[in-house]
């Protein structure tokens, strides 16, 4: 079992959707960064449900409180605990789905695994909740990435097929003000809308859709990865695919590797400003798990929450009969929007271990 990421910068979530609250210790955090409940909470807001017609009604206060490792306003280098109490909680509903697993949630191999003694009320720890223990660590990732100049931003780039098209990754700051613009979190106003439009009509309806988030991450150094088990590529896709809901992660061109030439892949080598850069990017910013200096692209798709009220079949585990099940209940028809700050938060712990590991990152900042 682990509920830890990272080797020297190392995260521990804690918490249940349902329980008491969310968590999250960060041990190795270097000291000196001036860090305050503020700069955590800036975080956790861009992650809660914004618009009602798009996300869960769950509305989540989502207020953190540091219990340790900052002093006098700066980090210490001793574990960081942060804290978020969940305070709107409603679980009588749950008890229905307690022998009568969602299909395609967690519900069945969680109680498989643990006999039936996790905590399933609102999926327990495979609830995106969770994710906000990510978010509140990942704020402080990020507040450490931004002194080295280096930035993330993630955005929507595909919702059940509708596309953005038209979004230019070469400014990373204005992609980040179009996207923040966008209720979805898509740089294509057009096909933002469109988005918008479908998730609307699809949460009516009871059902609920996926999508591809891209990550982008701008002004990495080179050579930051551990060959051989431990590469950037590697540890940024671990990162991604534990946050509930993810189905695949693909770097650069991806999968379009598989039908193009090596003529056509291979990214050339030029100078530009005294610096080596690659004319196209189809690596996306990495080869053989190190980084090569260009911006890290990388896809994450997410698949259709699994919370649907379009009844579905399934088996009652007590009785051990196929039953149907009919669901209410409060959920997200589509995961992207409240991802995106997620994935962020995830590519940040990793740089940030990996930037700690290549001594790039002292362990007291001044
Ligand atoms: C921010 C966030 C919110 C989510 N909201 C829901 C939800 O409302 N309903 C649901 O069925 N799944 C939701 N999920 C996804 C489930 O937690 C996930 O599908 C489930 O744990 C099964 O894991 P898997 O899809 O990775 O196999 C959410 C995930 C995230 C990251």
């Amino acid at each position: 079992m682990s509920f830890s990421l990272g080797k020297l910068f190392r995260v521990t979530v804690f918490g249940e959707s349902h329980g008491v609250g969310v968590g999250v210790v960060v041990d190795g955090c270097p000291a000196g960064l001036n860090l305050s409940e503020s700069d955590i909470q800036v975080e956790l807001d861009r992650r809660r449900p914004k618009n009602p017609e798009i996300s869960t009604p769950r509305t989540e206060p989502d207020r953190v409180r540091i219990l340790s490792g900052v002093f006098n306003g700066f980090t210490t280098g001793a574990p960081i605990t942060m804290v978020v109490f969940n305070e709107d909680v409603k679980s009588d509903y749950y008890e229905l789905i307690r022998y009568r697993p969602r299909p395609g949630h967690a519900d069945y191999v969680a109680y498989v695994k643990y006999g039936g003694f996790n905590d399933f009320r609102g999926g327990g720890i495979f609830s995106g909740r969770v994710t906000v223990a990510m978010v509140a660590a990942g704020a402080i990732a990020l507040k450490l990435l931004s002194r080295f100049g280096i930035k993330i931003v993630a955005h929507t780039v595909n919702i059940n097929g509708i596309e953005a098209r038209n979004y230019d990754l070469s400014d990373i700051n204005s992609l980040e003000e179009v996207v923040e613009r966008s209720p979805i979190g898509c740089a294509d106003p057009k096909a933002s809308e469109e988005m918008l439009g479908l998730v609307k009509k699809v949460g009516e309806v009871g059902d609920s859709v996926g999508g591809i988030a891209e990550v982008v991450i701008s002004n990495l150094p080179p050579g930051i990865g551990e060959p051989f088990f431990d590469t950037l590529d590697g540890d940024l896709a671990k990162a991604f695919f534990s946050i509930p809901g993810v189905k695949g992660v693909e770097f650069g061109v991806g999968f379009k590797a598989a039908s193009m030439l090596g003529s056509q892949y291979n990214d050339s080598f030029s100078l530009a400003n005294g610096r080596v850069v690659t004319k196209t990017n189809n690596s996306g910013g990495i080869q053989g798990g190190l980084s090569n200096g260009m911006p890290v692209v990388c896809r994450v798709v997410f698949r259709p929450p699994s919370s649907i009220r379009i009844p579905q079949r399934t088996v009652d585990l007590i009785k051990y009969e196929e039953v149907e099940l009919s669901l209410s209940g409060r959920y997200d028809p589509c995961i992207l929007p409240r991802a995106l700050p997620v994935l962020r938060s995830a590519a940040a712990l990793v740089l940030v271990d990996h930037l700690i590991i290549s001594h790039v990152m002292p362990r007291v900042l001044r």
